[in-house]
């Protein structure tokens, strides 16, 4: 029998990455092998890959040489930083830098980067129809993503960029399950209007990445947009609703009252709405549920994923 392809999965312990190192464990007929990427590999998260087959080598992304050799014999890797860690651009981009360089130098085959929007490109700093944070950013944890994706072109690693969506999963673990609203009634809470909101069950991001890894070498050198699904607050509220067996509408809240409220990373998610509302066409336009489908036949739609988790859904 062939050897397996080894791919190396940054952040395997986590949501993206532990997606794809379960798709890959669980096709054990698919020619590819999970190599679990963790600072912890004593970790319960490392402990269970590692029962369900993985092999679990430990990695700092903050440490070139350790990148490099946790990616030496591999096949592919899956590249993912964690900005909600560090709330930290300048820490990304060097993550992206040794993730890329790693690549490169041990002669990977084929890297996901797993990226957003340089919102600037849309923008630019002088536009003043959302403040610029931190001196440069628009949006900081997408515009280090997107201007990662010119590290690894510059790398000459053999990178395809994929644009990932909104976690409906954010509902449940980042504090944006249905509250009730000043009128009592329970609201979910995001600035987008009556415009589309591209979300993704988080498992499927790293089923998607499974499947771009399957399709050999037919996206490198390009950009993938991948969402299960997407819906306006009103028809994802009213889907909530009816999971959950309780009313819960959308509280369209302005943007600045979004960037107002406080919490860390308050403003650049208000600015990340906006970004997705006055650019909707583009935004939706760059991630096709059709094509994420081909690449995840198992794709949930939002129904379906309510199905899976209303009861993890925290209410009021
Ligand atoms: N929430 C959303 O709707 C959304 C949508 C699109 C994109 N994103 C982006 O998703 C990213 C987070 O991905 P996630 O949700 O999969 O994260 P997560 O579930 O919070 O897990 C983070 C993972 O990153 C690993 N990690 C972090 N720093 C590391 C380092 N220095 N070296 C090695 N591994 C490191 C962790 O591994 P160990 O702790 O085991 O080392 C862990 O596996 C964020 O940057 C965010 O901007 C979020």
């Amino acid at each position: 029998m062939a050897e397996k392809k080894i791919i190396a999965v940054v952040g395997a312990t986590g949501a993206q990455g532990g997606g794809l190192a379960r798709a890959i464990l669980a096709d054990g007929t698919g020619g590819f092998a999970a190599r679990a990427l963790t600072r912890k590999p004593d970790s319960d998260a490392a402990k269970a890959l590692r029962q369900q087959g993985a092999e679990v080598v430990a990695c700092d992304t903050d440490d070139a040489e350790s990148v490099r050799k946790a990616f030496r014999g591999a096949h592919g890797a899956y590249c993912v930083t964690n900005y909600w860690e560090h709330y930290s651009v300048d820490r990304e981009l060097a993550q992206a830098k040794h993730m890329a360089a790693a690549a490169k130098a041990e002669g990977l085959a084929h890297v996901i980067w797993s990226t957003l929007e340089d919102t600037r490109k849309w923008v630019p700093l002088s536009d003043n129809r959302m403040p610029t944070l931190f001196g440069k950013y628009k949006v900081p944890h997408f515009d280090g993503k997107g201007e990662a994706d010119g590290i690894f072109k510059a790398s000459g690693a053999p990178t395809t960029c994929m644009l990932t969506s909104f976690y409906w999963d954010n509902f449940v673990f980042f504090g944006m399950g249905p509250k009730p609203g000043p009128d009592g009634r329970l609201a979910i809470t995001f600035p987008m209007g009556g415009r589309k909101l591209p979300g993704i069950a988080v498992e499927d991001i790293g089923r998607c990445a499974y499947g771009v890894f399957r399709r050999g070498g037919e996206f490198v050198g390009k950009t993938v947009g991948i969402c299960g699904e997407q819906l306006t607050g009103a028809e994802m509220a009213a889907k909530m609703s009816k999971a959950l067996g309780k009313e819960i509408v959308h509280n369209d809240v302005p943007f600045d009252v979004f960037r107002g409220f406080g919490f860390p990373g308050a403003e650049d998610l208000g600015n990340m709405f906006q970004f997705k509302h006055d650019f909707n066409d583009y935004y939706c336009g760059a991630r096709s549920v059709a094509f994420s489908r081909q690449l995840n036949p198992e794709l949930l739609t939002f129904d379906a994923w309510l199905a899976k988790f209303k009861d993890r859904i925290p209410v009021g």
